[in-house]
């Protein structure tokens, strides 16, 4: 397996992959709005891949203050290999290089499989910590 940095070659298949293999997809997902992600960041969207074709992708944000992983999936003929895995080991590297001491992972409540995997790379919930959101309409 090999992990590498999405291009903005491959985001509709990207967008395919995610609709395959993601849990919680935003609807809001569009090509102009990936292509942006990897305008400003162009390492920030890791694909794992086998014998080229994508198997597993993970979002390794860093915003010049904090790390924030999105979008970890793997394809469903692909799991329990390993993948998710490396890929969060990847993104942990990479915020390495910045100096983040600290890594945080959106994680719906109800997404056991989701759980597993966060659990075995050693997330856990923070309790004393909620996420408070604003929608923003043009
Ligand atoms: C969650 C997900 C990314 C895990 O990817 P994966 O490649 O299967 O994970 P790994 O093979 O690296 O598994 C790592 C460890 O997690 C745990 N784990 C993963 N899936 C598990 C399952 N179904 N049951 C129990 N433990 C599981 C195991 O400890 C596993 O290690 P092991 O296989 O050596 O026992 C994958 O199931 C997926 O794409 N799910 C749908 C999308 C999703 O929910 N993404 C997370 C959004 S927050």
């Amino acid at each position: 397996m090999n992990i590498r940095y999405g291009t903005p070659e491959e985001i509709p298949a990207l967008l395919d992959f995610w609709v395959l293999a993601a849990e919680g997809t935003d609807r809001r997902d569009s090509p102009d709005k990936v292509a942006a992600l990897l305008e400003r960041d162009p390492q920030a969207l890791l694909v794992a891949e086998i014998d080229g074709v994508t198997v597993g992708t993970l979002i390794a944000g860093w915003d010049g203050w904090r790390a924030h992983l999105y979008r970890l999936a793997v394809h469903p003929g692909h799991r329990r290999k390993g993948v998710g895995s490396r890929l969060i080991k990847a993104a942990e590297e990479r915020f390495a290089q910045f100096g983040a001491f600290r890594v945080d992972a959106m994680v719906l409540h109800d997404n056991d499989l989701a759980h597993h995997a966060w659990k075995a790379a050693g997330y856990a919930v923070q309790p004393e910590w909620g996420r408070w959101v604003k929608p923003l309409t043009p």
